[in-house]
């Protein structure tokens, strides 16, 4: 058999439904149509192998759904942090780049879903109890996203749910909760899929619990699995999406499992700058078109370092991603400053640190103040009486959590 590549495009569809047999094919054909600067960046999806990739419509349900009059389902479903940061998207939430995460283990949400059906179908109807208190203020939030999602569930207007949820972290701690909110939410919401429709198999349960994760808040797409998960097309991450998470399924040196993040609380308040607002920031941004194509670079490096073990390659890359991130914001209109003093201060004693101990230790930051430590396991013991003698005085209040890469969702029986 004639050995052909299909290059096709983010939605996972052929170039105007033909096969290119080669590189240079494709750009005969296609080259006129885009920029010399978007074909660089598109090398990363135009490339990537064809397989198996679900579509969106692959995520809308066929069948018939079966009739259960109530229930309940419960999943309790980390937080992660992205190595390559994923900063930019377009509607309906989908990446201007591919990331890569850590899926985390002890900062996670619990939820649990008591559903039971409706008289007639009205509108959604639905109630938060929050950490033991009713919630309105999350209200709106959860009524966006299943708005989002409704096509995709079509049951979603057929009960009334109650949602029990609470954070292992706590509540004002600057670590963002969506991730793992979201993703408790479209787990449970995949369980009762599943009560109703027994036969979807266990690949599709979590590709579309990711999917309609995403749909709820980007980042969340990346906490359904573990322990590594890429979310954005990519030619070097068989199966990759722009629609969902997938597994890193490539080999990973011993010295990358288990890795240890604690997670320093510089700042416990509200983000400065909401997700929405960040993400918006990257349109008409002067450096943005080149940020995308350099996430997809340190994608195929990060791949390579991961398998090689090597650490020092690893740290240079992640810590020039979370500075990469800020800088976007610094150069952003408007721009902003999103570290406090104390990051500043953490960051320089990791250096030293690092640099007299010969120690792996790194950092990486979301779009806030706080700063994650990133260690090997083995440099656990110095590492975290490093952090107490050194860094807690930086923090809130001394303020910081522990953790380390988990495995992803895990289905629970009650809250
Ligand atoms: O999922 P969102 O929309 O809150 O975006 C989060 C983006 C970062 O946390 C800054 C980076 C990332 O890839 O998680």
């Amino acid at each position: 058999m004639a050995h052909t590549k299909s290059y096709f495009d983010r939605s996972g569809n052929d170039f105007g439904g033909v096969p290119f047999r080669s590189r240079k094919a494709f750009f005969d054909t296609i080259a006129t149509k885009i920029t010399k600067k978007e074909t660089k960046r598109d090398e990363f999806v135009i490339f990537a192998p064809k397989c198996h990739r679900l579509k969106t419509t692959d995520f809308r349900v066929k069948g018939v759904l079966g009739n259960i009059e109530k229930g309940k389902v419960a999943w309790q479903t980390p937080s992660n942090i992205a190595l390559v940061k994923y900063w930019g998207k377009k509607e309906p939430q989908l990446p201007e780049n591919t990331s890569i995460s850590f899926t985390l283990n002890n900062c996670h949400t619990t939820t649990e879903m008591v559903f039971e059906k409706k008289k007639t179908e009205g509108d959604f109807s639905f109630e938060i109890v929050f950490e033991g208190e009713k919630n309105e203020a999350f209200k709106p939030k959860i009524q966006k996203f299943f708005e989002r999602i409704q096509a995709y569930v079509p049951f979603l207007k057929e009960y009334h749910f109650t949602i029990f949820s609470k954070n292992s972290f706590p509540h004002s701690s600057g670590i963002a909760s969506s991730a793992s909110g979201m993703s408790a939410l479209a787990m449970c919401l995949m369980s009762i899929e599943k009560l109703l429709s027994p036969e979807i198999s266990e690949d599709y349960f979590y590709k579309k619990a990711s999917f309609l994760a995403r749909l709820g808040s980007g980042s969340a797409c990346r906490s359904v699995k573990g322990s590594l998960v890429v979310w954005g097309v990519h030619k070097d991450i068989a199966g990759s999406s722009d629609l969902y998470g997938v597994d890193f399924n490539e080999e990973i040196a011993p010295v990358f499992k288990n890795y240890q993040d604690t997670i320093l609380l510089v700042d416990k308040g509200e983000k400065q700058v909401s997700s929405t607002v960040g993400h918006n920031l990257m349109f008409e941004h002067a450096y943005a078109q080149n940020r995308f194509v350099q996430a997809g670079e340190n994608i195929s490096k990060i791949k390579t370092f991961l398998k090689e073990g090597a650490v020092k390659d690893f740290i240079a890359l992640v810590e020039s991603e979370a500075l990469t991130l800020h800088a976007m914001m610094l150069t952003s209109h408007p721009y902003f400053i999103l570290m406090k003093p104390n990051t500043l201060e953490i960051i320089q004693r990791i250096w030293d640190y690092r640099t007299t101990n010969d120690s792996n230790v790194c950092f990486t930051l979301d779009a806030g103040a706080n700063v994650h430590l990133l260690y090997p396991e083995n440099e656990k013991e110095e590492v975290q009486r490093f952090i107490e003698k050194e860094l807690a005085a930086f923090c809130q209040n001394k303020h910081f959590i522990h953790d380390h890469v988990g495995q992803g969702a895990q289905e629970i029986t009650a809250i």
